[in-house]
């Protein structure tokens, strides 16, 4: 693991903070700069690890008052999609969406997934809602932190790399990994 503020392995880093807090700490009269030297170490190993830890994914609220694509119907039983689903674009999405899928940092696009039911004139229950939310610290995943959730919006565990990320690479590399367009928002 690499620091991002010092650019050291974490542990080297962590070792050197330790030894010049040690060091200020053992001294008998601590002189105003080290301690000052002290604080701004300790807040700069705090605020590295802080940057380090991926956070967890959380469902956005108020997304459905996002900007919302077209309903689309999938039909194809040997589709994973089979069902219907509806694309939900935060405001920097939607800027993203019109400079041909280039998106500013912090975009987020949520898809609700529903059951067919009967003729497909209605939707079925939902089944499933997964979120991209673009963030430079997921550099395995191009930048963006994928995740799925149940129909509840508790967090499904599917592996964003492995399931994800996999079929948006193989679909959109040269879109920014998002597979819709400005076309599904008409
Ligand atoms: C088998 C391929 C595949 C897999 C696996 C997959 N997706 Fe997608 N995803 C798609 C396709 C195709 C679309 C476009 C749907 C449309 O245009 O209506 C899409 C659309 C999306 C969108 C809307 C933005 C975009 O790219 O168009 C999000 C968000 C999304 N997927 C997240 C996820 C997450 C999170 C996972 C893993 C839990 C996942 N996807 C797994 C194929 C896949």
């Amino acid at each position: 693991m690499i620091c991002p503020i010092t650019g050291w392995n974490l542990n080297v880093t962590i070792n050197v903070y330790i030894g010049i807090v040690r060091k200020n700490i053992f001294r008998k009269a601590i002189p105003m700069k080290s301690t000052l030297s002290v604080i701004v170490a300790v807040l700069v190993f705090v605020i590295s690890v802080a940057a380090f830890a991926a956070p967890a994914a959380v469902l956005p609220k108020g997304y459905l008052s996002w900007k919302k694509s077209e309903r689309k119907i999938d039909t194809d039983k040997s589709s994973l999609f089979y069902g219907i689903h509806y694309i939900y674009a935060d405001k920097a999405a939607m800027k993203g969406y019109q400079a041909d899928n280039r998106f500013p940092e912090g975009s987020r696009i949520v898809v609700e997934y529903f059951n067919i039911k009967g003729n497909s004139a209605v939707d079925g229950p939902k089944n499933m809602i997964v979120l991209m939310k673009k963030d430079k610290r997921f550099k395995q995943t191009g930048g963006w932190q994928f995740a799925g959730f149940g129909a509840d919006g508790k967090p499904s565990g599917l592996d964003p790399v492995k399931i994800c990320f996999d079929c948006h690479l193989r679909d959109a590399a040269k879109k920014d990994y998002v597979i819709s367009t400005k076309k599904d928002f008409k």
